[in-house]
């Protein structure tokens, strides 16, 4: 959550802080700030509660010479959603200047004892003890005269340095507990920026005589193409000649960079007006992306080069663990039916953020398998530290190249579809689902599956991104549709096997989107207690396309008519027995029934969308929510 970037090279500084914000938005949105760095070693800066908009509102067509800068979009944590609390934040004399992601867990004992010796304070927030700490180090306060408080409009004061500024830094960070990504400027040092890292996601994009430093790639792609991934209990110190990695025993640290393939235009929202509408709608090009090259149709296999090294453990696995959170998780869930019932091995799928407090008992024989779209999210990230520390090989399932679980990982899938922006999670879901199908063509040919039965799925799999297409143009009345229930603040999400997470998905995207309570919930469970719920105002979206559990769903909507309960299917194409049940029905095309989801998912993520627009909220940046949630 929160995304920071940091500035240094030959351009004027705010345009290219405010450009690169603006990528990382879906990050964190409650305030942004920024502080720039004169020559005049004056930092000089704005804040503003709420979105990147509101801040280049107040900044109108003023102008912030300087070419080293700071710029922050806040996800609150520790202290109200104000100005004050608003980052960049600053020491007692306006000198240093930094943006932080994480949290400071020890910041209460630490703001006490900087307390005691004369700092003072001007927001509630865990990040500025960071500021202070720096300070501390670099000039004690009870050694000097009397604070006169930092503002972003002040005259920095000059601090007699008993230390380097990377040095101070460093002093600093090891009296810290807790996450940083941290970008920091010191005033009368205009030629350096300093970048930290511990569990909270940063990389320095190398640009020509520039650097940008960011909490993720789609802030530096105008710029850079090279980027290095800080590790944990890294630093970075750049100038204008060049830039050093250490750790913090200030040892330097050889670091190779990485190209990042997406183009800016990729992380651009073009003609459609939302980044979520966009990414619906890019999802048949996200699962051929996915897809490409890893199919082996005569064979009916899957060929996945970035699991080549743990096909031993893949080959004699006996059962698999896959832990994820939010869409994640459910693409997760969708995956376990296809692994036990096509892969032949048995599948536990956890939600990330319980898996280690439940100390999971591993066995001999067990995989582990993240899944992450940013490959940041601090509980699956979590999930995979422990399955990795007790020697369970960890593969993972992520779209951005370079993120802390892809590094970590032991092996594993790139989903490859250019940045999601949209804070909810649509294409990456179905890359997900595809590469889960992959994975069991490529375990299940290992055990029972048969070539014949390989080769039907390989097939099938090439031919879902048409049929997407097809849902895809069905949008407009898909929308007619959200109109129709727009009226309504409650809603049940109903499925049986593969669909039974499709129905939790589709239940969060509402939530997530509109505000309005959807509950996802299996068809048979839901005589055992949310049946209670219906009535005329409470309507249901059944997820019913003709598979192997369809008579089942039609009981189940004839149950939820009886009560008086409106009802919404997504059902298989031609089928005119559900059409006189149901009040409303939207098609989808046939399909196997274990890649039903890639297309059931469709309509909901578009139902949603409508639904959210409808009501005149901002869907791509849903409130409380950030698209990369790196806290736990
Ligand atoms: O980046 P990740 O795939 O690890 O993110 C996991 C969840 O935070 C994410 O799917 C979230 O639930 C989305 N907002 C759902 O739309």
């Amino acid at each position: 959550m929160c995304g920071i970037v940091g500035y240094i090279g030959k351009e004027e500084a705010l345009p290219v802080l405010l450009e690169g914000i603006k990528n990382l938005e879906y990050r964190g949105y409650d305030s942004a700030g920024f502080a720039i760095l004169g020559e005049d070693e004056k930092v000089s800066g704005e804040k503003a509660v709420g979105k990147i908009s509101a801040l280049a509102e107040k900044v109108g067509g003023r102008k912030f010479g300087g070419k080293t800068g700071i710029i922050h979009s806040r996800w609150a944590t520790h202290g109200g959603v104000t100005e004050a609390n608003a980052h960049p934040h600053s020491d007692c004399k306006g000198v240093i200047w930094l943006a932080h992601n994480g949290i400071v867990e020890n910041y209460k004992e630490l703001k006490d004892e900087l307390n005691k010796k004369g700092h003072s304070f001007k927001s509630e927030t865990d990040t500025e003890v960071i500021a202070h700490l720096i300070e501390e180090e670099l000039n004690p306060v009870r050694s000097r005269a009397p604070a006169q408080g930092g503002s972003p409009e002040g005259t920095a004061g000059a601090a007699t340095s008993n230390g380097t500024f990377s040095n101070a830094v460093r002093n600093a960070l090891k009296k810290i507990r807790g996450t940083y990504g941290l970008v920091i400027l010191k005033s009368d040092e205009p030629d350096t920026l300093v970048a930290a890292r511990n569990f909270s996601p940063l990389l320095v994009g190398l640009g020509e005589g520039e650097y940008i430093v960011a909490s993720d790639a789609a802030a530096v792609l105008k710029h850079a193409k090279n980027v290095l991934y800080l590790d944990d209990g890294e630093m970075a110190v750049l100038t204008r000649d060049g830039h050093r990695v250490f750790d913090l025993e200030m040892r330097e640290r050889d670091k190779e960079s990485q190209v990042i393939d997406w183009s800016p235009e990729r992380a651009q929202k073009n003609c459609y007006p939302h980044f979520m509408l966009k990414e619906i709608f890019e999802g048949p090009e996200a699962v051929e992306n996915s897809v490409r090259g890893r199919l082996v149709l005569e064979e009916g296999n899957a060929k996945l080069g970035g699991l080549e090294k743990v096909m031993p453990a893949l080959r004699n696995a006996k059962r698999i663990l896959i832990s994820a959170c939010g869409t994640a998780y459910h693409a997760g869930r969708v995956g376990e039916y296809m692994l036990e019932e096509y892969g032949g091995i048995p599948v536990e799928t956890d939600i990330a953020s319980e898996f280690r407090y439940r100390k999971p008992v591993f066995r001999e024989g067990d995989v582990f398998l993240a899944i992450s779209q940013s490959g940041e999210t601090a509980d699956t990230l979590a999930a995979l530290r422990e399955a990795k520390e007790k020697g369970v090989p960890a593969l993972a399932v992520v779209n951005v190249v370079g993120s802390t679980i892809a590094r970590y990982a032991d092996a594993g899938v790139y989903q490859h579809i250019g940045p999601e922006i949209g804070v909810a999670s649509t294409k990456a879901f179905v890359s997900q689902v595809s590469i889960l199908a992959l994975l069991t063509l490529l375990i299940g040919r290992q055990r029972e599956m048969s070539v014949v039965m390989g080769r039907r799925i390989a097939n099938e799999l090439t031919k879902i991104p048409e049929l997407m297409r097809k849902i895809l143009k069905q949008s407009d009345n898909v929308a007619t549709l959200a109109r129709k229930y727009g009226k309504y603040g409650n809603f049940l999400y109903l499925g049986r096997k593969y669909n039974l997470p499709v129905a939790y998905e589709g239940a969060l995207k509402l939530k997530e989107i509109s505000y309005v309570h959807a509950e996802g919930c299996g068809a048979g469970e839901m005589k055992h207690g949310s049946i209670a719920m219906i009535d005329e105002n409470f309507p249901s979206v059944f997820i019913a396309p003709q598979d192997s559990v369809y008579e089942k769903m039609i009981s189940n909507i004839e149950e939820i008519k009886a009560r008086r309960g409106l009802v919404i299917a997504v059902a298989t194409e031609g089928d005119k027995k559900i059409a006189d049940i149901a009040d409303d029905v939207i098609y989808i095309p046939k399909t196997l029934e274990m890649l039903t989801p890639l297309l059931s998912v469709v309509p909901l993520q578009l139902f949603a969308y409508h639904f959210g627009v409808l009501r005149g909220l901002d869907v791509d940046k849903p409130r409380n929510l950030a698209k990369s949630v790196t806290v736990e």
